[in-house]
Order: C-alpha cells, then structure tokens, then sequence
C-alpha cells in the first residue's frame, strides 16, 4: 500500500508562559498532539474531526512543515516536512478557513499570478489550471474583485483554487466550510468530491460539521486532547458513540406520539413531534412509514454534533 501521509507517535508539545502575578510567569507546557499515528494512502479522502483545542490545526501545520514535532516521526511522501518545506510545498496544498493566503486589497487574480510565479508552474499547465478551476468554483466574474470585497464563500472557493494551481498531490483543508452558508457549502463540498474523484487528489480535511465528513469521507479519524480516538469509517463511528439523529415532523395538527418501529418520539409541542433514531441508518424508510400512515405536511433531519457524538463515546468507553 502507498502510505502517502505517516505519523509514527507525533507529538508537539507548546510552552506557554502565564502571568501568575504582578512580574511573575509562569511556564506551562500544552501537550497539543499527543502519541499519534496514522497514516493516508495515495488517493484517500479522511475527515479529520474533534472539538475545539484538539490538535487539529496543529496536526495539521506540522504536515506541511509550519510547525516542527516535538517527537516521533512524520513524513509526506518520503518527505520530513519542517525539514524540506519548501520542496513539500511544491506537492501539497493547504487551505486554512479562518486565514486567507490571498492577497487582500489585490484582485483575486493578482494573487494567482504570483502562485504561478512563486512555485514556478509551468505557463501552460497555468493556463489550464486555472481555467478549469475558476470554471468548477464558480470564479469568473470575481477575478477582477480586490478579495477584500469577496463573501466568505467566494474567497473560500477562491482560496481553494490558489492551493490548487501547482497540481499537489495533496490537499490539507483546516475547517472549509466554517461559517459558510448552506449553498456555499453544497458548493465546496461538489467540488473536493470531485477533485478526489477525477484528479485522484489526496485529501486530509478536518472540520466541525459532520455533514462535511458524511458527503465526502468514507474514513473518518477522530483526535480529542492530542489524541486518536477513533479512525474507520463514519458509520462505526455513529455506533461508537450511539449516536441519534433527530427527524423532526410537522403533523396537520396535534396528535398522540406517532408510532413506528425504528425511531422514538422525544418531544410533542403541538403538531410537531421529534423522533430519535440511530444516525447510521438513512432516514428514508422511516419517512415513508410516517407518510403512509400519518398527516406529514413538513419534516427535517438534524445531525447529531460533534461534541455530542464525542461525549457519547466517553461514557461508552467508561462504562466497558
Ligand atoms: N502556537 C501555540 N502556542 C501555544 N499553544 C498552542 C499554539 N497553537 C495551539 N496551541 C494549543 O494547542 C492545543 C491544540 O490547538 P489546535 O491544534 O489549534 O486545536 P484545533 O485546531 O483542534 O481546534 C490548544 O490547547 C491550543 O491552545
Ligand atoms: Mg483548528
């Protein structure tokens, strides 16, 4: 197998210093990745998932050589990554949600010429690239836009693109989809399925949102205070931590709790009831069930959170 990405007991340990008083600090040390290992074949698509303060964004700087480990060993295609940095980044791209790599007061397309100088592409394989990216994010009309006056789901994608141009094998995304409306969202998430799709690209992605992981990763790892808790895929994930997710109908007026094999009504308020049932399983038969046999007018799916899946395996693993 070709292990593209290796983390053998990875760890990066911050020292901080605290004010402990008037004149007085304090060092303390955040053990931010703690013992971990794993490794990404050539191709494969993971969700990277955790709650705040995890290590997911550390993990990540250190994959592309931002950051240097405190110890064990990592390498991204045969490469140590804080030591060749810059022959890495001829082969990895990184998109950061919160912090843009565009250049701010310049038109978008300013900060695409200086990709293609900065890694030397080819004026060619430019050309195309950037024309068949701006094609698929949607970016014609906003390459003359200074990025400062993009929306966040415009710059997104636009940022997306310039961590494309030079054709990585790679793909690091650090929370893509954080704060981005439904449709930019649709949006993103079409394209990186088809980016790993047709182009075979490698794509490492960490994020809050669990329908992020649902559409596009059939692996998903879960870190919690540096550490893996959980590395296979989402279904087992759900059933790792029990987790539910919530049908909520809208009856055509108030009823008793409806009664259908595979889910539990929770809560009543009025014609509106809230079924719990197992998030590893598709929402349909249940859907059709309650059509054939009660007044449906309207429903909704909510997914179960992250921390909420999180917590749930903590009690599971205290309790076996
Ligand atoms: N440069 C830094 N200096 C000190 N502590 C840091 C630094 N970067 C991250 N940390 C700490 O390391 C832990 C993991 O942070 P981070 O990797 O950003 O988590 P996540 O991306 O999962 O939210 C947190 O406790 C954070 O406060
Ligand atoms: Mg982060």
């Amino acid at each position: 197998m070709d292990d593209f990405i290796v983390l053998e007991e990875v760890e990066k340990v911050f020292s901080v210093r605290r004010k402990t008083g008037f004149l007085k600090r304090e060092r303390h040390e955040v053990r931010a990745v703690d013992s971990l290992s794993f490794t990404v074949a050539r191709g494969e698509m993971v969700g990277y998932i955790g709650p705040n303060g995890a290590g997911k964004s550390t993990t990540i700087k250190m994959l592309t050589g931002i950051l240097t480990p405190s110890g064990g060993r990592l390498r991204v295609a045969g490469i140590d990554p804080s030591r060749e940095r810059a022959r890495l980044a001829h082969r990895i791209g990184v998109v950061f949600g919160q912090r843009t790599t565009l250049w701010w007061d310049l038109p978008l397309l300013d900060s695409y010429r200086l990709a293609h100088r900065m890694y030397r592409i080819p004026d060619a394989r430019y050309r195309e690239n950037l024309d068949r990216l701006v094609e698929l994010l949607e970016l014609r009309t906003l390459l003359d836009t200074p990025v400062r006056q993009l929306s966040l789901g415009q710059r997104m994608r636009g940022d997306i693109a310039a961590a494309l141009l030079h054709d990585p094998e790679v793909l690091y995304l650090d929370e893509p989809t954080i704060g981005l409306d439904v449709v930019s969202k649709a949006k993103v998430r079409g394209f990186l399925r088809e980016l790993n799709a047709a182009s075979g690209t490698t794509v490492l992605l960490t994020t809050h949102d669990l329908q992020d992981i649902e559409q596009l990763c059939s692996r998903v790892m879960v870190i919690d205070h540096g550490r893996l808790m959980y590395d296979g895929p989402l279904t087992g994930l759900h059933e790792a931590g029990e987790s539910e997710r919530t049908l909520v109908v809208d009856l055509e007026r108030e009823l008793p709790p409806v009664d259908v094999p595979s889910a539990r009504v929770v809560r009543v308020e009025g014609p509106r009831q809230w079924l719990a049932f197992p998030a590893g399983r598709s929402a349909a038969p249940l859907v059709a069930d309650l059509a054939a046999r009660y007044p449906l007018v309207d429903l909704s799916v909510r997914e179960p959170d992250i921390e909420a899946v999180i917590a749930k395996m903590y009690v599971e693993k205290a309790v076996s």
